[in-house]
This record gives structure tokens, C-alpha cells and sequence, in this order.
């Protein structure tokens, strides 16, 4: 019997054509134009270098004139071989959809669109929590409210759904992070009354990892969570000490020139088995 965890699948596409090219987040305000490209490629290998160890990464092939490709949490939602792919809100993105879909497609996935003209924005708004087996799904921004019971039917998985209050966290992916042994890393900040209160009747007290507004600016909920190991651009002391406490340990790798699009570790990984 194999008593090791499987080894997860995280896909990654290299940033040859990264920038800040317009604006759909309130990120890129003031950005069009400023990324560094030698900064970025530097940032994004010293990330898939962080996963290698972890992971297996496989790799999408860039494209001109798609500078948010890299953002692959956006390419759909995946749990085994099915993957509910993404139709972006913004028109600007929407150019990336068929490469997204060609590659679940050539890796054998069963390929479902997402209904009726509803917008979904992939793992971006949409993420597994192993240890409560539910799908967290955000709205309000980007993926339209029905996805989640979408999702809940075509996964047989409870779906909880999130109202996002806060333009700065548009995707769901920004202010929330399900961990291992139950923990839920969040900012409570990012969401309106009744979805605060929703996630605080399912995650004990003990395993809520509030994060102050600072780290939450920080992108710390954008991390990217293997086995006990959580990648994370930024995290206070206070938040590290917390994570540590939780038995997991974070790995702090910058992405500042990723966050000038509104991303950073999350964003730019997919988790496809
Ligand atoms: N510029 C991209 C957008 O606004 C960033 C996407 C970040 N992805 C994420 N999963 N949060 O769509």
C-alpha cells in the first residue's frame, strides 16, 4: 500500500508576456506599463522553484497580447479528471478561454462550461477545502452568484457561498485560504456581514487564521498551500508565528511585480489533481 500522499499537479504559465495592459482590478490603477519583465520572470521562477520540491509543475505555453495568462487559478475549477472552466467577466480576458480549455482537454479532463452566460472565474472564486471536503465560492465581483450551486451539483460537494465587499478583493482567492488540518486563513474584512458569520458557524473558533488588514494587502491570503508548506509573498511576524502554531510553516517569496495586476503565489497556480 502506498502510504505517501499523492503527489499534487500545479500549473503554471511563465510570464514571457506579463504586463499591466489595462485595467479590471484596482490594482492596476496606475500600473499599465510599469512591470519589469526581468523582475517578473525572476519572481515567478524563484515561486516554481519554492513548488518543485512539493509538486509536480506543469507548464502552459505563453501567449502574445494575453498578459493575465499567467493568473492560471482563473484557467477553471478542477477535483479529479473534471474541470468546470472559466468564462471570464471581462471582456479583456476572454481571449485566454480556448487555451485554458485545449489544455484540460489534452490532459483528458472532462470539460463542462459553466451555465447559461453565468461568469465563473475558476479557482479564483472557487476553492476546495479538503478537510471539511466543501467548495468555498466568492461572488460579487467576478463569478456570478448561481456558480455555486453549479458547482455543488456537478462536484456532489457542499458548496458555501461568500458575498466579497471590498473591490481590492475581487476574487475569493485574495481573502481566503482553506489549510491543512482544517485551518482556514481569512480577512474578514473582504466580506459582507452574513457571509463573515456563514464562515465563522463552519470553521471553529481554534482554526480560524484572522489576518489583519496590513498582511491581507500583503496578499497573504494568496498563498499557495502544499502539504504543511504555505508559499506566500508576504506574512507579518505575528501571521508567521500563527502559522507555525498551526503546525504548518510559511515560505515568504516576493511577487510585487504580479500584485501590480492584482495577484501574486495563489493566483498564479492551478491545483489540477
Ligand atoms: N489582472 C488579473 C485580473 O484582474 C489578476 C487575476 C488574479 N487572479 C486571481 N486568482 N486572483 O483578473
Amino acid at each position: 500500500m502506498d502510504e505517501n500522499p499523492r503527489r499534487k499537479t500545479i500549473l503554471m504559465c511563465p510570464p514571457d508576456h506579463f504586463g499591466v495592459a489595462y485595467v479590471i482590478n484596482p490594482w492596476m490603477e496606475g500600473q499599465t506599463a510599469r512591470t519589469d519583465p526581468s523582475e517578473a520572470r525572476k519572481q515567478w521562477l524563484a515561486l516554481k522553484a519554492l513548488i518543485e520540491p512539493l509538486a509536480e509543475v506543469a507548464v502552459l505555453a505563453p501567449q502574445p497580447a494575453l498578459p493575465d495568462l499567467v493568473f492560471t487559478a482563473n484557467a477553471g475549477f478542477a477535483i479529479d479528471r473534471q474541470v468546470v472552466v472559466s468564462r471570464f467577466r471581462c471582456p479583456e480576458r476572454r481571449g485566454e478561454e480556448p487555451f485554458f480549455r485545449a489544455f484540460f482537454a489534452a490532459r483528458g479532463f472532462d470539460v463542462i462550461d459553466p451555465p447559461d452566460d453565468l461568469h465563473f472565474e475558476g479557482a479564483g472564486d472557487a476553492l476546495h477545502d479538503a478537510a471539511r471536503d466543501l467548495i468555498w465560492v466568492g461572488h460579487g465581483f467576478r463569478s456570478h452568484e448561481d456558480i455555486a450551486p453549479f458547482l455543488e451539483a456537478r462536484f456532489s460537494t457542499r458548496a458555501v457561498s461568500l458575498a466579497l465587499a471590498d473591490p481590492r478583493f475581487y476574487h475569493l482567492d485574495t481573502c481566503l485560504c482553506p489549510l491543512p488540518g482544517g485551518y482556514l486563513m481569512y480577512f474578514p474584512g473582504a466580506f459582507d456581514p452574513a457571509s463573515r458569520a456563514r464562515i465563522e458557524a463552519i470553521v471553529p473558533e481554534g482554526k480560524r487564521i484572522r489576518v489583519e488588514a496590513a498582511d491581507a494587502e500583503a496578499f497573504c491570503c494568496n498563498a499557495v498551500a502544499l502539504d504543511g508548506t504555505v508559499i506566500l509573498n508576504q506574512a507579518s511576524p505575528a501571521l508567521q508565528e500563527r502559522l507555525r502554531e498551526a503546525g504548518l510553516t510559511p515560505l515568504l517569496t516576493p511577487l510585487t511585480q504580479f500584485i501590480k495586476a492584482g495577484g501574486a503565489a495563489k493566483c498564479l497556480t492551478l491545483e489540477i489533481q
